[in-house]
């Protein structure tokens, strides 16, 4: 496949050709990326665009929802429901499925999605991004909450948008990692970084430290040994970055390797971790494996956990495969 100018669409298109999700899954990832170019029309406004800052709702998880998060929610559902490719919807911002309106004809997909990733950051100029995933949906009717508890492995698809410098959309269909980026006096996004690559070894990593008191043992002797630099264990220096978009960390990683954890701690003993299983977890894991990398828990793979609820949480560490590997050693030397 080259680079030159190859759209998202004839990427898909020529991808998907003569697989049983051949025209219906490009046109619901073109729809996808339809509601992208909104958020990123919006969040790229700025102050200017009279989008920012907090409303006084707060979403199932007790976060206090951003305008842009209820937005980039709203760009995606009016993308997404009309054209008879989807069976149902769900997102970090609603605390059910969404069930489409009657007039519309109910498709073989389910989109799960975290509309604005970083939410945090918008109000700081900070990239923040969207991340979706895509499940099958066999039966007839409106989906139930338990049709959308699927582990990752049956993800067909899954994808995130970062809406940084330039705005990038990075996809799978279980046909490797790829990279496009928006070209705005186009409207199109073009193929840029076909087939990513995440290099097996890295000496650079991502966490939140100010949870270090927190975490579990063997997350806090790697970071230690990584911190002692070429006088410790690992007999070399390594470098740290947080930017607090889960989305721009793990774009990172894309582009240079590294490894990003948000691991289970005791802050909130009530909460296996911070990040959601199925719209976040999940569809960056998929991405991640699509790249040569390695999505785990410390404990197994996460595109193997059963989801048990639309909005758990679960431990993420993710990224270079041998350091994750030597995670879930100390995690296995530890338990
Ligand atoms: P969201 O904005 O969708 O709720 O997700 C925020 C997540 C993730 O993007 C990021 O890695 C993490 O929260 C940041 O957590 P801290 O505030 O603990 O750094
Ligand atoms: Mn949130
Ligand atoms: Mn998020
Ligand atoms: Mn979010």
């Amino acid at each position: 496949m080259q680079s030159g100018r190859t759209t998202v669409s004839k990427f898909l298109i020529e991808q998907l050709h003569g697989t049983d999700d051949q025209a219906d899954l490009a046109a619901l990832l073109v729809d996808v990326t339809a509601a992208v170019k909104a958020i990123s029309a919006m969040t790229s406004k700025g102050a200017l665009g009279g989008f920012l800052g907090a409303l006084d709702t707060q979403n199932v998880q007790g976060e206090v929802q951003k305008k842009l998060d209820v937005l980039s929610n709203d760009a995606m559902i009016q993308a997404c429901e009309w054209g008879g490719l989807v069976a149902g919807m769900a997102s970090e911002e609603m605390d059910d499925p969404y069930t489409l309106p009657k007039e519309f004809e109910r498709g073989p997909y389910l989109l799960i999605f975290d509309p604005l990733d970083g939410s945090s950051n918008t109000d700081v100029n900070v990239s923040v991004g969207t991340i979706f995933s895509v499940l099958r949906h066999t039966k007839i009717g409106d989906p139930t909450v338990a049709d959308y508890l699927r582990p990752g492995v049956e993800q067909v698809a899954a994808g995130y948008a970062i809406y940084g410098p330039s705005t990038m959309l990075v996809l799978t269909v279980g046909k490797g990692t790829h990279g496009f980026t928006l070209d705005r006096e186009i409207g199109n996004f073009v193929l840029t970084h076909p087939d990513l690559k995440i290099p097996a070894d890295t000496s650079e990593f991502a966490i939140n430290t100010s949870n270090e008191r927190f975490w579990e043992p063997p997350v806090q002797r790697y970071v230690a040994e990584a911190k002692a630099g070429k006088t410790g264990p690992r007999e070399r220096d390594f470098n740290t970055r947080w930017i607090a978009s889960m989305v721009a960390d793990v774009h990172r990683i894309l582009m240079r390797g590294g490894i990003f954890m948000y691991p289970k701690d005791t802050k909130d003993p009530s909460k296996p971790g911070r990040l959601r299983l199925m719209y976040e977890a999940n569809p960056i894991g998929m991405i991640v494996e699509q790249a040569g990398g390695a999505a785990s828990t410390g404990r197994g793979r996460i595109l193997e956990v059963q989801p048990t609820s639309l909005h758990q949480r679960v431990p993420v560490m993710l990224g270079s495969k041998n350091e994750i590997a030597r995670l879930e050693r100390y995690h296995a030397e530890y338990d």
